[in-house]
């Protein structure tokens, strides 16, 4: 595939209006979720609740991609049609995780270091040929203690450079994802500075690997106080320390940045996204990826049963429109209630 192609589907990606739903949870996080309501992580059960978010009427409103895990890319439903292709119908973009999850970092033991670069080529070819138009890598940088050692950031941002440099090769858009981890008990300046520090390295190390950079998307954390810090800080001072730093480390050739939620919760994602979007000179577009911040109440409505099935899909849809518009910076808590 050509850049031109690359440069395309990237702009589709983070297109006005809407996002990309990460439902690529893998078997040990979509079991954590399942158990979460009681139903059995097999197979069958994990397609039916994944059918039933893509089955949604309307998803095509909020939902410009979808990333996938490897089961479901090859996974069809009752009458044969293949999930991937369900979306495709709708003009969603199937995407695939590529990583394969963390691993502790050699000479840094506490620290989490992304695996999965063995064998890569392969995958992604292979991805291709079963339909997937973009992927994902999935860096995630823990602090400890207050610090991440700069080796560590080093080798995370190596990796998701060789990871980028190779999605492109196969036709695929990488979305390049570093993920400062909200866990733990520091403040919003050292998750400001760790984030900062982190994409310095990501776009040094992309530049280096020849990543065309109009053919990502970025997907970060947004600057937040660790989830056991005590201190408190407004959707304004979020969305303002997490624009100053995009803006000092993020090219302006980069199509767009499509946030993790990262543990946040439904309604704090989406007023985060909102508060960032009223800045009106973004460089980029500035839209969601979510996984738990857009599933969390569609999956405690559908418990695994299939006459909770519409009411599930409505309460995902609402989640996918009050995210659409907080993409465009349009969004208010009085509308949860419409
Ligand atoms: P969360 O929005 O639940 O953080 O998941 C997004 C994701 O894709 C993590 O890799």
């Amino acid at each position: 595939m050509n850049n031109s192609s690359l440069e395309e589907i990237a702009k589709l990606m983070v297109a006005p209006s809407k996002g990309i739903l990460a439902a690529d949870e893998s078997t040990g996080t979509i079991k954590k979720r399942l158990d979460s309501i009681s139903v059995e992580s097999n197979e069958i059960n994990r397609r039916s609740y994944r059918e039933m978010l893509f089955t949604s009427p309307e998803i095509n409103k909020y939902i410009s991609g979808v990333i996938l895990f490897d089961e479901t890319l090859r996974q069809s439903n009752n009458s044969g049609k293949r999930l991937s292709e369900i979306l495709e119908d709708k003009n969603i973009i199937p995407g695939i995780k590529v990583d394969k999850g963390t691993w502790p970092c050699p000479g840094f033991n506490n620290f989490p270091i992304t695996q999965g670069l063995d064998g890569l080529k392969q995958r992604c070819d292979e991805y291709f040929e079963l339909g997937a138009k973009f992927t994902k890598w999935r860096a995630v940088i823990k602090i400890i203690d207050s610090i991440v050692p700069i080796e560590v950031i080093e080798a995370n941002a190596y990796a998701l450079a060789m990871y980028a440099a190779t999605a492109q090769e196969s036709g695929l858009v990488p979305i390049v994802e570093p993920e400062v981890l909200m866990d733990g008990k520091h403040n919003i300046e050292l998750c400001k500075k760790i984030t900062e520090t982190t994409l310095n390295m990501v776009f040094e190390k992309l530049d280096k690997y020849k990543v065309n950079l109009k053919g990502i998307v970025l997907k970060p954390n947004m600057i937040v106080p660790g989830s056991e810090s005590s201190e408190d800080a407004t959707h304004n001072e979020i969305a303002e320390k997490t624009i100053f730093v995009l803006k000092k480390c993020v090219p302006k050739n980069v199509p767009g940045i499509a946030f993790l939620s990262g543990g946040q919760t439904e309604i704090e994602s989406t007023l985060n996204l909102n508060s960032i979007n009223q800045s009106k000179d973004l460089p980029w577009e500035v839209t969601f990826s979510y996984g738990r911040a857009l599933q969390q109440s569609a999956l405690n409505k559908w418990q695994g049963k299939e006459e909770n099935i519409i009411e599930s899909q409505k309460v995902f849809l609402h989640r996918a429109k009050m995210n659409s518009l907080a993409h465009n910076g349009e969004y208010n808590l009085d509308l949860e209630n419409t």
